[in-house]
Order: C-alpha cells, then structure tokens, then sequence
C-alpha cells in the first residue's frame, strides 16, 4: 500500500501497471476498502493502469471525523489523480463507489475519461432508505462491525457465493475490518446524498453499466432503467453474481472493464 495525503487527509492506495497509458480508477463500495478489486488489480494490470484507493474511513485510510459526503469522497480522489500526475482516467464505481463516480462527474467531469458503473443506482434513499440508515448508524455505534458483518453478508452475495468459504470469509472479514466512525460517516453520507437522476442525460462519456443477474439490492432492472437515461451506455449482466459482481465473478467482468478501459 502506498499513501497520499489528499484535501489533508492520509488516503491508502494501490497502484499497479503505471507503466500504461490507460488508466482505470476503482472507487470501492460500502462497507469495504480497495480489496473488493482484488481480482481486478491482478488481472488487469498487465494491460492497464489500475489505481485502486481506500476511501476516507475506510480500510488503512485515515478516518477523519464527519460528515462525510459523496462531494467530497469525489475530491478527494481527484486530489489522489492530481498527487499521481493523472489527467484523466476511466472512473469505475460499485453501488456506494457509483454513488461517488456521479458526483465526480459533476464536478471534475474533465478528469472521467469513460465511467464504468457497478451494482448502483441513480435514485436517492427514500424516507423509509434514511430511516435505515439511522437505525444502522445507532446500531454500529452501539455495536461493532463485524455484527454489521454479518447482518450484511446474505444480501450482498448470492447464495452459492454465501455459502463458499473462499468469497464470503473474504467479505464478511473486508466489513468486519471497516473502522466504525468510517462506516458511520458513510451511512451518512448516503443517507443525505443528492438524486443523480438528473445528472444521466448530461454524462456524454461511454458508459459501462455493470449487475449481476443476482443482484437483490439494485437488480438488473433498475440497472436497465440506469443506462437507458445514460445517452452513450450499455448493459452488461453478470451471471453467478450478486451486489458484488467484480468480486463474486471476476472472469465475467474483467474482460468488460479491460475491453472497455482499453477502447475508451
Ligand atoms: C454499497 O454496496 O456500497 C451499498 O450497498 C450502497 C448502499 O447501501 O446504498
């Protein structure tokens, strides 16, 4: 892991294959760090550059007190271009990480070469979504991240995935790790974020929308409701996978993200 200090804060980083000119930026989702794009770092990297951070409260970034807010997630990784001397790279989100892909793109949209959007959605929480969100803030903070864990566990993968050691002692340890005025300070942030319904018709980059065929929390239909707003987009839909497609099946989706970091 690397380290840059961005808007003041210390943010972790990996950043593998500098060496090519094309460069795909992974904003990871909630509750997890950069190791969601573990398969995406050794298997792209011999093709492109991939910059995988840890968000501001997440994984071996520092957890600076909140609120936080999809803005300045975004600001925060366009400061971690600028300390790496990228111009522009395509921006890749999963769910909370797409949630920051729209924000970067309202406000840096000089920096998005092409967007890659995973497991997410356009639409804000409803008033039932931000009551969740406080109730989850009160119970991490009366209670711990691994018990989030393992509430979160069965809706973010698919069953067979749940069920193999091998993806879901990796997921449920990534969350169980999170630092819990990290995690706090995201269920905010999503809970106040902006509607990013209005902002699809003006996305003039290619779009890759991404979901996998199990994907419970931002099903494939929503996802086809998201690149229809989108002018440039198209759907990709990813077998044996649930919300965490790149993760739960990285031989369906690293070709996508190559083929399209490489043609953008
Ligand atoms: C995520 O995977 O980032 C979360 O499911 C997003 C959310 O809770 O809205």
């Amino acid at each position: 892991m690397k380290n840059a200090i961005a808007n003041g804060v210390k943010l972790a980083y990996r950043d593998l294959g500098q060496r090519h000119p094309q460069t795909l930026l992974v904003i990871h989702g909630f509750p997890f760090d950069h190791r969601m794009w573990q398969a995406q770092l050794a298997g792209l990297s011999n093709d492109v550059r991939v910059i995988a951070p840890d968000l501001r409260g997440a994984g071996a970034s520092e957890v600076p007190p909140g609120p936080y807010s999809m803005d300045q997630y975004a600001d925060d990784l366009v400061a971690l271009l600028d300390h790496l001397d990228v111009a522009q790279a395509v921006i890749a989100g999963l769910s909370m990480g797409g949630y920051i892909a729209f924000a970067l793109w309202r406000r840096h949209p000089e920096r998005v070469r092409a967007l890659a959007l995973l497991d997410t959605r356009a639409e804000p929480d409803s008033a039932q979504g931000r009551e969740a969100r406080n109730k989850a803030i009160a119970s991490v903070q009366q209670g711990s991240a691994a018990a989030y864990a393992d509430e979160m566990a069965p809706k973010l993968l698919t069953p067979d995935n749940l069920a193999d050691p091998r993806i879901h002692d990796r997921v449920r340890e990534m969350m169980a790790a999170q630092p819990t005025g990290g995690i706090v300070a995201a269920l905010g942030a999503m809970r106040d974020r902006p509607d990013s319904r209005p902002t699809l018709p003006t996305i003039t980059v290619p779009t890759l929308v991404i979901v996998g065929a199990q994907d419970t929390l931002t099903p494939p239909a929503d996802a086809e409701a998201l690149a229809a707003g989108i002018p440039n987009a198209r759907v990709e839909i990813i077998p044996q996978a649930g919300h965490l497609s790149p993760l739960e099946n990285p031989r369906r989706v690293n070709p996508l993200l190559r083929g399209f970091t490489l043609s953008s």
